[in-house]
């Protein structure tokens, strides 16, 4: 059991005890129960106060449970509010810090609310793809108001408890604590002050009214905008359904609908891959064989090598958590133009009412420069974001090495050189780690931590817990050529040059894959980014893997000059000052033409056969990855494709969408694929932990 119980007075305390954040898993579940059988049955007890253990009131049903026999198990979540109902003596709910989910709906089944200041409160369930499913969407909207609740319900967001208990006329909570600190003394207080009540004298929340002046209206009105807000994901609308059930079907019929509704939609895939992404995202953080208590080095100051593209960004990062960035470059000019981008981009923050001209000058005020090494000895941090080229890197390195502290972590921003080979220009390897940011740094989620041979646990456990504070979603990864998310880009954008080869445009590439819930298609992606990046590798693959096949489109399109949106042409023609991509007659003719001198004769390709060969490139390459050790599962591959990559969140991820698909479907397309003259049959043989998975019925986990 994971709730305690013990009586103090004439009062019972029943204190959930499910670290982290009490989570209402079965053994929980029990613990209240075996509580509230206690407290009835002890004639001494005359009122009850439930409350939770740690850093949570509760953060809600026990996610890690949903799709197990456990999350329906009696005594279910449904049932522990109807047994807290059904009390005879009160019950008061002592709510703090996190009153989540199924946690707000278990204190929405207490007869009375007492909340501590500052406690995050919320029914996040949409987030998950879900709606509360133990009552939330009836019995919240009596407590708040239609409106408020409704809000609440389909965004998901937290709100803090002192702003909900100053609504007019809100009946949430029954008293604000004067702190978080006297929160159990003054829940013991009201307590003792509703002592002796008992049947209908005790308040339930189901016994409210629930109406809305404007009714229909109101809800059409409610539906029209969330419709517009949430294209692929059907828990939003279901909200409001729900919350309009409640004004008007009796409280057990809309409890009835509000269940139907959830059970259904904890099938749908949406909420399947929201759920994946949750426990990944998290997953992502603990490294295999890095203990969660391994020691962290103190990061309070930051050095920056290039004031460039990167760097700008990268020191953004650190600024806005509050740690003091200092940029070093070869030349004053470079460091002017790197501050003054930095400034814009706060500036125009500002301009649009985000960011507040005191957190601006603040920021800005823990920003200095330098052009010397020797201002950097003290520095916790030190990232590299100079020029990609290995010379350079080896110049930098040994200056940090000569000037930096002892413990000093040197981290570089690598996308493509070799990790090792840059920690091998110091003598403290275990010193020296990738830390690859993505661009635009300073708003990409996403940061891949390259582990090199002799990276430090502690080095790493470090970096893990800096990119937490900077919020980023870290991703460990191996040493090797593009690491995890560029390694697999590079399979994707070959099937795409070969798509092109074969008949599509890169019009239909774009539209599938979007339509598939890509942010970008490739070609797009391609003139955002500069498709000279691309080119290079290519030149640089030409010698080292000679073996690698690509189709010459993009080559030929990057010989007229077409880099994308910099040079105003790319796969797609852009007018002046504008992004939308205009499809081009001169990349159409080169097309033609490379399919002349290649002696294609194009055929029709379907949309599906688009979308699967991109994304089974990324699943098979991913494959690879996991048997290489690069990544150390395939849930963190999916992190790095739905930070970094613009995958559909509400897929999951390429592996995640995999398994969905079932491995056995997605290694006999490949096989078709393998057969297609036109492209890589080596590339599509199944990768062996593919064809493994399959042979044995398992999933990637
Ligand atoms: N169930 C199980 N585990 C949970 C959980 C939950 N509801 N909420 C958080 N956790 C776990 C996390 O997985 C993580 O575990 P790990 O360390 O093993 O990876 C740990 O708690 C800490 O989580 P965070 O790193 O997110 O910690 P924070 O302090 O940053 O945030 C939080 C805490 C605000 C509670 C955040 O975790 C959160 O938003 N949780 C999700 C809350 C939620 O969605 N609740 C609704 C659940 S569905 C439901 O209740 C259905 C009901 O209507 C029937
Ligand atoms: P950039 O060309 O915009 O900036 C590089 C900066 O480094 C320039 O300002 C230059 O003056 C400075 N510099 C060069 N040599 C230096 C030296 N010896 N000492 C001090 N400063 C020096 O380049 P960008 O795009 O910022 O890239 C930097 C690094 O980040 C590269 O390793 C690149 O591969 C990597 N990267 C780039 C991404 C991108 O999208 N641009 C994404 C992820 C990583």
């Amino acid at each position: 059991m994971t709730a305690e119980y013990k009586v103090i007075g004439d009062v019972a305390v029943i204190t959930l005890t499910n670290p982290p954040v009490n989570g209402l898993g079965y053994a929980t579940r029990v613990g209240i129960t075996d509580g509230l059988s206690k407290a009835a049955a002890d004639p001494a007890v005359k009122a009850i106060v439930l409350t939770g253990a740690g850093k949570a009131f509760s953060g809600g049903a026990d996610i890690k449970e949903f799709g197990t026999p456990k999350a329906i198990q009696e005594p279910n979540l449904l049932s522990v509010i109807r047994a807290l109902e059904a009390s005879d003596k009160p019950i008061v709910a002592a709510i703090h810090s996190v009153c989540m989910g199924g946690g707000l709906e278990l204190a929405m089944g207490c007869h009375y609310r007492v909340a501590a200041p500052g406690t995050s409160v919320a029914l996040p369930e949409v987030k998950l793809g879900l709606l509360p499913g133990a009552g939330g969407t009836q019995r919240l909207p009596r407590l708040l108001g239609v409106e408020t609740a409704l809000n609440m319900i389909v965004s998901g967001e937290a709100v803090k408890s002192e702003l909900l208990a100053s609504l007019p006329g809100q009946k949430l909570f029954d008293k604000l604590a004067t702190s978080p600190e006297s929160l159990f003394d003054d829940a013991l207080a009201f307590a003792k002050s509703v002592m002796g009540k008992t049947g209908d004298a005790l308040p339930l929340v189901r016994n409210l009214p629930c109406k809305h002046p404007q009714g229909d209206a109101y809800f059409q009105f409610a539906r029209n905008m969330v419709a517009g807000m949430s294209k692929n994901y059907p828990a939003p609308l279901k909200c409001v359904d729900a919350v309009e059930a409640a004004t008007k079907m009796k409280f057990e019929d809309g409890m009835a609908e509000e269940r139907k509704t959830f059970m259904a939609l904890m099938f749908t895939p949406e909420s399947i891959a929201l759920r994946h992404l949750f426990v990944a995202e998290r997953a992502a953080s603990r490294i295999p064989d890095v203990p969660e208590d391994t020691p962290k080095r103190t990061i309070q100051s930051v050095g920056v090598i290039g004031a460039g593209t990167m760097g700008g960004g990268i020191s953004m990062n650190f600024l806005n958590a509050g740690i003091p960035v200092k940029i070093l470059e070869m030349k004053q000019e470079a460091l002017d133009r790197g501050v003054a981008t930095i400034r814009k981009n706060y500036e125009a923050q500002v301009k649009k009412g985000k960011l507040k001209q005191a957190k601006y000058d603040e920021r800005m005020a823990l920003l200095s420069t330098t052009l010397n090494y020797d201002e950097l000895k003290d520095a916790d941090l030190i990232i590299e974001a100079v020029f990609e080229e290995l010379g350079v890197k080896e110049k930098v390195f040994k200056e940090l090495d000569r000037i930096a502290k002892p413990g000093a972590i040197l981290a570089s921003n690598t996308s493509t050189l070799d990790v090792d080979k840059i920690a091998a220009f110091t003598k403290r390897p275990q010193d020296v780690v990738g830390m690859h940011f993505f661009s635009p740094a300073n708003v990409m989620k996403l940061l891949e931590v390259v582990r090199g041979k002799q990276t430090g646990k502690d080095v790493l456990a470090t970096v893990m817990a800096v990119a937490k504070k900077i919020k980023k979603t870290a991703v460990v990864s191996g040493v090797c050529d593009g690491f995890i998310g560029n390694r697999m880009i590079e399979q994707y954008s070959r099937q795409a040059g070969f798509l092109l080869d074969e008949g599509a445009t890169p019009q239909q590439v774009d539209r599938a894959v979007e339509k598939f819930g890509f942010a970008m298609g490739p070609f797009r992606m391609g003139d955002l980014a500069g498709n000279d990046i691309g080119w290079a590798i290519r030149k640089r693959r030409a010698t080292e893997r000679a073996d690698m096949k690509y189709s010459k489109t993009a080559d030929k399109l990057c010989e007229l000059g077409r880099f994308g949106q910099k040079t105003g042409a790319g796969w797609y023609d852009y007018l002046p000052g504008k992004r939308d991509a205009i499809p081009s007659p001169v990349v159409a003719e080169l097309i033609e033409k490379h399919r002349k001198d290649e002696g294609i004769t194009p055929r029709k390709i379907s949309d599906e056969e688009i979308v699967q060969r991109l994304v089974y490139s990324l699943v098979n390459e991913g494959a690879h990855i996991l048997e290489d050790g690069i990544a150390s599962k395939s849930g963190d591959i999916d992190m790095v494709y739905l930070t970094g990559y613009g995958f559909p969140l509400w897929r999951g991820g390429p592996m995640h969408y995999a398994n969905q698909v079932g491995l056995y479907n997605v290694a006999e397309a490949m096989k078709r694929f393998a057969k297609n003259p036109r492209d890589d049959a080596s590339f599509w043989q199944p990768a062996p932990l593919i064809q493994t998975l399959v042979a044995e019925g398992k999933q990637f986990s």
